[in-house]
């Protein structure tokens, strides 16, 4: 809630947010729904007699959006941290959250006390003719995180898709480097949908058919053993861009830990001795954290890598809400380059800053922090799982709130068919990477408990040894 201060109580919008009716509102609606979710406690089948409802209403959707959905899901409405009820009656453990969005699980109460704020604004959108004040906070909030560590981004744009935030990023970094027109990113990178981020995601499926609208070249990502020479491959890469197109290029695109790519992350040897290169040729750093963000050791990965002197542009999404890009002073635009009509739902920026306390609160961050320890835990039970199934169950991937594992003989057919069978027996991941294709998680960082990882296991454990070796 907005603290009042001297000045807002003489506003009629402060007056209605302390009618003590709107507190006894809110009051009645957190006890409605701790009394009703406290019943989801674990995996449930769905109930036989809404089947057939469910169905017809999943064929609905599938009709009107043209296609049918990934997972057979369709909400309830309800959940209490990372379990969810869906409209067939099943509750299913949640460990990919939205691909990363729930990072307070499902009906958090906190998450439901924002959202009753955000009811009480005026209109349900906000926009770039229309701020409020939450924006202000949110916007600072996100620039204070972002600065902690010695980066020095100054100025913080919202927008309502990580694609969004990351055009930005890409306009900022051309509009301050121009004439350079060309990109480097690395292999298996991921960044949005939109035209010219379908192109410097290094997936050829997912521009078929469209324009380039780009120049991109790519640098090998770190191997999954962070290999010396996997390094040295990565330098020598970079210096044979900046030789073939010397300045060509206006950014370097880093996703720290490549999401969509199979969870490889960097190191700081790593990313420190690319940074440096290309600032060298005068290439500005553009940090990808819309997936990264609040799932590693800091709230941001560039803060983990200890990378914050060399980032000039950072972006997040996913679970923080809305979108947002960060970048220093120095590359504000000189020209009207950056606006759109919606900067984020209401009901969005309270949520953002909601998320942003909770996760600190909770003891997240720090190189101890519940991130971590929670990753070594899932780590530590996935390890003894690929133990116990060679050939099934292969890793554990990744670092903090980001976990993965490879399953069987890692094809994408391998890795879809035992994501259902996960989502059937009552966990949700989903798959990542090609070559080989792994099953990924992306657990609640603010909620999720070891006895939640070990229900997971259970589940993956059930699956594993009910599945035929691929050999
Ligand atoms: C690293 C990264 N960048 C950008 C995006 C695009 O975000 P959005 O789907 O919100 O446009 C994603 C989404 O998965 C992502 O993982």
């Amino acid at each position: 809630m907005i603290e009042s201060s001297r000045q807002e109580v003489h506003l009629i919008a402060d007056r209605f947010r302390a009618d003590p009716r709107v507190a006894e509102a809110r009051q009645l609606l957190l006890s409605a729904l701790r009394d009703h979710q406290s019943a989801l406690v674990g995996s449930q089948p769905a109930v036989p007699e809404l089947q057939s409802a469910y169905e017809e209403q999943l064929g609905r959707l599938a009709e009107a959006r043209g296609g049918k959905t990934y997972f057979p899901y369709l909400a309830s409405g309800i959940g209490n941290g990372p379990w969810v009820e869906l409209a067939d009656g099943s509750v299913k453990l949640d460990f990919i959250s939205g691909i990363g969005v729930h990072g307070l699980g499902h009906s958090h109460p906190l998450m439901l006390e924002a959202s009753i704020d955000a009811a009480l604004e005026d209109t349900v959108m906000q926009g770039n003719l229309q701020q409020h004040r939450p924006t202000i906070e949110l916007s600072e909030h996100l620039l204070r995180l972002a600065n902690a560590q010695g980066a020095n981004l100054e100025h913080c744009l919202l927008s309502t898709s990580g694609a969004m935030a990351n055009e930005n990023a890409l306009k900022i970094a051309f509009h301050n480097r121009a004439p350079a027109d060309r990109v480097l990113a690395f292999d298996n990178c991921f960044a949005g949908r939109s035209i010219a981020m379908a192109q410097l995601t290094d997936r050829p499926q997912y521009r078929t058919g469209i324009p380039t609208a780009l120049a991109v070249d790519y640098i090998p990502s770190l191997d999954a053993e962070q290999s010396a020479e996997s390094q040295t491959r990565a330098l020598n890469a970079l210096d044979k861009h900046l030789k073939r197109y010397p300045g060509k290029y206006a950014a370097i695109w880093m996703e720290l830990v490549s999401g969509e790519g199979g969870y490889y992350p960097g190191t700081t040897e790593f990313f420190q001795r690319l940074a440096e290169r290309a600032r060298q040729d005068n290439i500005l750093v553009v940090a990808d954290e819309v997936q990264t963000f609040g799932r590693l050791s800091r709230p941001f990965a560039f803060q983990s890598f200890s990378i914050d002197h060399y980032v000039d542009i950072a972006t997040v999404g996913k679970i923080t809400q809305l979108c947002a890009t960060l970048y220093r002073a120095e590359l504000k635009p000189t020209g009207p380059l950056l606006s759109q009509t919606f900067t984020a739902a209401s009901s969005s920026i309270a949520a953002a800053e909601i998320v942003l306390r909770t996760l600190s609160d909770s003891n997240c961050f720090g190189d101890q922090g519940e991130n971590v320890k929670r990753h070594d835990y899932f780590a530590q039970r996935l390890g003894e799982l690929a133990g116990k199934y060679p050939g099934k169950i292969g890793g554990p991937y990744g670092c903090g709130m980001m976990v993965a594992f490879t399953p069987g003989d890692g094809t994408a057919d391998t890795a879809n068919k035992m994501v259902h069978a996960m989502f059937a027996a009552g966990l949700m991941g989903f798959v990542a990477g090609a070559n080989p294709s792994r099953i990924r998680f992306l657990p609640p960082p603010a909620v999720t408990q070891r006895e939640h990882i070990d229900a997971a296991i259970r589940i993956i454990e059930a699956v594993a040894s009910a599945t035929p070796s691929a050999n």
